[in-house]
């Protein structure tokens, strides 16, 4: 049975002598009588004994080895031969976009982020496989083109700008998307002069006002014998005779007229005309009577520091500091500028590994008076290595206003459930738990911010 058996069992034999002489040699040292035959041979073989049982536990062990050795030696064999290079080739940051993450080792992960205004297109993120080339497609910043919604409307010319668009109407409308008819005063009043006789009847119902600039001469001339007088764009003739030509505050005719308001924010009244003016943080549009926000982050009109982020927000912005949860007996490393991840627990820190998983931090912008209910953030897994995935709306400043609900398997969307008047700030904060029968595998938590502003715009 044993390969080596008669090589044992004549070292065997040879051990049995060597301890009999051994053994009468101590009892001699003993000053005794070298024990009987009798006792002799019970030693001997209890040694003959202990030897087989050690020779035994000797073999096994050598069949051990002898197996683990084989095996080492077979997984060697198999393995490929390893290439030069142990990195993927580097990978190009996207124009107008940001790459996050330097190592280029296999298992490590590239993300890829565009400026505001950019969507991404291709994936945002990469790994390094095992075979050293990278997981998905390059991806690109595409300017967001808000245009392609069509949003002008009544024939309006749609021009696409970084994070925003602006229409261009079409004569007889206005309004940030061209909605709405423009007031045609300043039509009929042309065609409608000149005026004769005892006073124009809209006339009257426009106080005189005292600047002389808000009055004029009108320009008259006599024809077969009657005066005719006419104003110029923007005033009305009135007075005793209709000897003066008296302005117009179209801001008063068509504050919130039935054809729309003139403008949308504040409305200034000027001489023979009017102008439109916009809180501060808004530019006036090229049409004159809108406010388009201005990206105080895109335009380095902002005093954040380097460790914060700026986030444009409408009629202003927030500089933000993005800092990792601090829960007990568990600690977070930052892989982005807007997630937190946990560092691996002990293997008994059952604390720890309750703890989440990542928190990821997000910031929105969106104007006073959203109407509701409208979806407003989105959260996915990834990968999932669970066989459920569990979305809640856990606190926040904003809880009331929201509430959570599954698009599919893997996807829970946060719906705003009531319209915000502005000015604001909410927060909520979304939990994804992924189970595998029923044993919870991971927290995933995204903090989402949401800067409501103080307008409608
Ligand atoms: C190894 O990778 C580096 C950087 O990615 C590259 O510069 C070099 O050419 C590569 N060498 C080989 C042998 O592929
Ligand atoms: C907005 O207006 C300011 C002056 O009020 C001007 O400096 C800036 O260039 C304008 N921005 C845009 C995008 O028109
Ligand atoms: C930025 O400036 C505003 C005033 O313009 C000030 O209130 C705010 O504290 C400043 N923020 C930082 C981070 O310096
Ligand atoms: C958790 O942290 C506390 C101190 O904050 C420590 O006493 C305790 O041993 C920790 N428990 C584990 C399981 O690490
Ligand atoms: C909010 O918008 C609705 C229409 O969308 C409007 O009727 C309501 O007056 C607005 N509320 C405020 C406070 O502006």
């Amino acid at each position: 049975m044993y390969p080596f058996n008669d090589s044992m069992k004549m070292m065997n034999r040879r051990y049995t002598v060597l301890l009999s002489v051994f053994i009468c040699q101590v009892y001699t040292m003993l000053a005794q009588d070298c024990p009987s035959k009798q006792d002799l041979q019970n030693s001997i073989q209890q040694a003959q004994k202990l030897l087989s049982s050690q020779e035994a536990s000797y073999m096994q062990s050598l069949r051990t080895l002898r197996k683990k050795l084989n095996l080492l030696h077979d997984s060697v064999t198999r393995l490929p031969a390893k290439p030069k290079n142990l990195t993927c080739p580097n990978l190009d940051t996207p124009v107008n976009g940001r790459k996050l993450g330097k190592t280029l080792f296999p298992g490590h992960e590239v993300h890829f982020l565009c400026d505001v205004g950019y969507e991404l297109v291709g994936s945002e993120m990469r790994q390094c496989k095992d075979s050293l080339s990278w997981s998905g497609q390059q991806p690109v910043c595409k300017d967001i083109d808000e245009c392609l919604s069509s949003p002008c409307a009544n024939g309006g010319t749609c021009t696409d700008e970084v994070n925003g668009f602006s229409c261009f109407c079409a004569k007889g409308w206005a309004g940030p998307t061209c909605q709405s008819p423009t007031p045609t005063f300043f039509v009929s009043i042309m065609n409608t002069s000149p005026v004769v006789g005892g006073g124009a009847a809209a006339a009257s119902s426009f106080p005189l006002t005292h600047t002389s600039a808000f009055l004029r001469q009108p320009k008259c001339s006599q024809v077969q014998g009657t005066t005719h007088c006419t104003c110029e764009p923007g005033f009305t003739i009135s007075g005793r005779e209709n000897s003066v030509c008296t302005d117009i505050d179209e801001c008063k005719l068509f504050h919130n007229g039935q054809a729309g308001r003139l403008c949308l924010h504040a409305c200034v009244n000027t001489a023979g005309g009017y102008r439109c003016t916009c809180p501060a943080g808004y530019n006036v549009t090229r049409d004159g009577r809108n406010c388009k926000d201005i990206d105080e982050c895109g335009s380095r009109q902002n005093n954040c520091t380097r460790d914060q982020l700026c986030i444009n927000t409408y009629g202003g912005f927030q500089c933000v500091k993005v800092e990792c949860p601090q829960i007990r007996n568990a600690t977070y490393v930052k892989t982005s500028p807007t997630r937190c991840e946990r560092n691996p627990c002990p293997a008994d820190s059952r604390s720890c590994s309750q703890a989440p998983n990542s928190v990821s931090y997000h910031h929105m912008s969106v104007v006073s008076n959203l109407s509701a209910p409208r979806v407003i953030f989105r959260v996915s897994a990834v990968r999932m290595m669970g066989d459920t995935l569990r979305f809640a709306l856990l606190g926040g400043r904003g809880r009331r206003y929201f509430t959570v609900q599954r698009s599919d398997r893997q996807t829970g969307e946060l719906l705003l459930t009531s319209p915000v008047q502005g000015p604001a700030t909410l927060d909520v904060e979304v939990e994804m738990s992924e189970l595998e029968r029923r044993e919870l595998l991971g927290r995933y938590i995204t903090k989402i911010t949401i800067f409501v502003s103080p307008y409608e715009f």
